[in-house]
C-alpha cells in the first residue's frame, strides 16, 4: 500500500515534478509564491482535436477535459500562493474574484475556427497585458499535448511575477511552465496526473536544463501607479 498522496517523484534541477492528483498533493506541497496554470476548461478538448478531419497529429484523445475541476480545487489553489495566474480563467469566472489584470495570449489569427485569444486571470492588479505568439508558430515549436502552451507565453507570465522565486503548476500537462521555469532559474514544483504526460514533462524539462543557450529573463517591474495614471503617463 502506498501511504504517499503520489505515484512518483522527480527532481531535475530545481523542479519537482509529482505524478498524481494535484487534489490530493495539494496539501503537502509548502508555500510557493505563485501559481502558474492552465487547468482543464471542461471543454473536451481533447476529444474535439482527435475528431477533427484536418488533425495535424493525434494526441492520443483522453477524457482529462470533460469535466472542468471542482470549485474546491480551484478555490485550494487560488490560496496557494499570492500571485496566481490561471489560463482559461474566463471558463472560472463563477468562481474567481472581479480582477483589473487579465493577460491575453493572442494567436495572431482572426476569425478562424479555433479562438483568436487565450485568457488568463491574475489575482494581483495592474494592467490588461497582451502577447502575440502566432498558432501555426505555436506547432512548428512542437506540439506533444493537445493544449500545450508556447514555452515564451509561459516565459512573459513569469515576467509578470519578477519577484516569484517558487512557481506551482498543479496541471502542469506537457510541462511547459517547468520549461519556462528551468530557462529562467525559477524554482518550480508540478504535478500532472497522466503517465505519458508526466513523462513528457520529465524529458522536456531535462532538456531544458541541458541547453548551452538556456537565458534567464531579466525581471522587468511594471511602471508604478499613482491615482490611476502611470508615472511615465498613460492610462493604467
Ligand atoms: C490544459 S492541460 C495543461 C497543458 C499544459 N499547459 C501544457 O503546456 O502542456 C491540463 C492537464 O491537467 C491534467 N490534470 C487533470 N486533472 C488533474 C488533477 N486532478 N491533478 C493533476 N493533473 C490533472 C491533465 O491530464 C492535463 O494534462
Amino acid at each position: 500500500m502506498n501511504a504517499l498522496p503520489y505515484c512518483r517523484k522527480e527532481v531535475i534541477g530545481d523542479c519537482t515534478l509529482y505524478l498524481g492528483d494535484c487534489m490530493e498533493i495539494l496539501p503537502v506541497i509548502g508555500k510557493v509564491d505563485a501559481v502558474i496554470t492552465d487547468p482543464p476548461y471542461g471543454i473536451n478538448a481533447a476529444r474535439a482535436r482527435n475528431s477533427q478531419k484536418w488533425r495535424w497529429k493525434d494526441y492520443g484523445g483522453g477524457e482529462w477535459d470533460r469535466e472542468r475541476p471542482s470549485p474546491e480545487l480551484i478555490k485550494a489553489i487560488v490560496l496557494k500562493a499570492r500571485d496566481v495566474i490561471l489560463w482559461g480563467g474566463n471558463y472560472f469566472s463563477d468562481l474567481l474574484q472581479p480582477s483589473q489584470k487579465w493577460l491575453v495570449w493572442d494567436k495572431g489569427q482572426t476569425d478562424f475556427s479555433l479562438a483568436d485569444c487565450e485568457l488568463a486571470w491574475c489575482s494581483f492588479d495592474g494592467a490588461i497585458r497582451r502577447i502575440e505568439y502566432s498558432r501555426s508558430k505555436a506547432i512548428q515549436d512542437g506540439k506533444q499535448h493537445p493544449t500545450q502552451k508556447p514555452v515564451e507565453v509561459m516565459s512573459w507570465c513569469l515576467a509578470q511575477i519578477p519577484k516569484a522565486k517558487i512557481i506551482l503548476d498543479p496541471f502542469m500537462g506537457s510541462g511547459t511552465t517547468g520549461v519556462a521555469c528551468a530557462r529562467g532559474g525559477r524554482a518550480f514544483i508540478g504535478v500532472e496526473i497522466d503517465p505519458g504526460y508526466f513523462e513528457i514533462a520529465c524529458d522536456r524539462i531535462r532538456k531544458a536544463y541541458a541547453q548551452p543557450d538556456m537565458f534567464v529573463a531579466a525581471p522587468k517591474p511594471e511602471p508604478e501607479v499613482q491615482f490611476g495614471l502611470t508615472l511615465e503617463g498613460g492610462d493604467a
